[in-house]
């Protein structure tokens, strides 16, 4: 049945370290913060996130691989005595992560718990991981996250530079048929196009209503990026890249960029605490406020939350103006606590 049909989420997953602070450090300073803590992050990974939080059943597809951050959480599990065959048995719920377990006890340690703490946030939150691509060279994505709720400002230094991306062939071994949306971050983009080529030829063979929706999302001011732009059926463009074109609101933006995208996409984008706009082949400019929150605490995600509240509600045959507003509304929720668990 179609709305049992998942939706894919194709990018970043990554470890935030997040530190909360009263007010944004001066460079070469030395100083407490107010609380810091660990979480997956990662656009796509985070769409995700939120996805389930809404009971949207969603599959991730990226990138993993051992580093310096597994042998620390492998040490932390040791002294604080707790046995790590628990984390193998939750993976063992599941059989995609049965996968990597077998793949892990032929290789080194740090693999196994490396990905079993991410692993582990994942199964949680029943998010199909299946087309994870496990990885054995390279370091897992890690960000420093300094997130300031004093300004709502939250400031990211990722490292991301040397762990291969999902490719076309991977993605080839995809069974297209238990989605009813696909979403790429936009990273690899030659091999993302390949990838969505893929899915328009599936596409191509079925009617309409049964085909794959597919979303790209262009956040990074990356000049290969906009290599995506005429991809999507929905182009979600970020304010940075719209910036980054000389564009200073969603309407400029919107109207500047649309005749890159293919006939017929909706090209959409947030602007922060202005909400978002979307334009579509009518020409007709769309937009929707901002839901700001009592206390603005935690702007970390919330683009990812955002996109995913926009994927839910058109997989789900919402109208772009419904889209925008949910989007805009589990947003601005989202800013007003720590992480994504209050979304729900
Ligand atoms: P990001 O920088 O995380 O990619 P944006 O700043 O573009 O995300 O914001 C995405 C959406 O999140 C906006 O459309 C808005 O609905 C919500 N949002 C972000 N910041 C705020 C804020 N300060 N107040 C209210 N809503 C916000
Ligand atoms: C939030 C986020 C973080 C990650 C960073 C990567 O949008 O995905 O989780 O550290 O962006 O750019």
């Amino acid at each position: 049945m179609a709305d049992q049909k998942k939706i894919l989420c194709v990018g970043l997953v990554c470890l935030d370290i997040i530190s909360v602070v009263e007010e944004y450090p001066e460079e070469d300073t030395d100083t407490r913060c107010v609380s810091q803590r660990w979480q997956r992050g990662g656009n796509a990974s985070n769409s995700c996130t939120v996805l389930s939080l809404l009971g949207a059943p969603c599959a991730f597809m990226g990138s993993l691989a051992a580093g310096p951050v597994a042998d620390f959480v492998l040490e932390d599990f040791q002294k604080f005595g707790i046995d790590v065959s628990l984390v193998s048995e939750h993976a063992q719920c599941v059989s995609p992560a049965s996968v990597v377990i077998s793949n892990i006890r032929t290789g080194s340690r740090t693999i196994l718990h490396m990905n079993s703490f991410i692993m582990a946030d994942f199964l949680q939150r029943a998010i199909d991981v299946s087309a994870v691509a496990w990885q054995v060279k390279g370091q897992t994505p890690s960000a420093c996250c300094v997130v300031c709720p004093s300004s709502g400002s939250r400031t990211v230094l990722l490292y991301d530079t040397d762990l291969p991306d999902v490719t076309a062939q991977d993605f080839s071994r995809v069974d297209l048929a238990q989605f009813k949306w696909i979403h790429w971050e936009g990273r690899n983009t030659g091999e993302q196009v390949k990838m969505i080529q893929q899915v328009e030829k599936f596409n191509a063979q079925l009617p309409d209503h049964q085909r794959i929706g597919i979303s790209v999302e262009i956040e990074k001011t990356r000049e290969p990026l906009y290599e995506l732009f005429p991809y999507g059926d929905v182009v979600f463009v970020s304010k940075d890249v719209a910036r980054h074109f000389g564009f200073d609101s969603p309407e400029a933006a919107l109207r500047g960029l649309y005749p890159r995208v293919k006939k017929g996409a909706v090209l959409i984008c947030a602007w922060a605490e202005k909400g978002a706009d979307a334009l579509g082949p009518d020409g007709l400019l769309l937009h929707s406020d901002a839901f700001p929150p009592e206390m603005l605490v935690d702007t970390l995600g919330a683009g990812d939350t955002f996109n995913a509240g926009v994927l839910h509600t058109l997989s789900n045959g919402g109208s772009v103006q419904d889209a925008l507003a949910f989007g805009c509304r589990i947003a601005g929720r989202k800013c007003g606590f720590h992480g994504y668990d209050g979304i729900r």
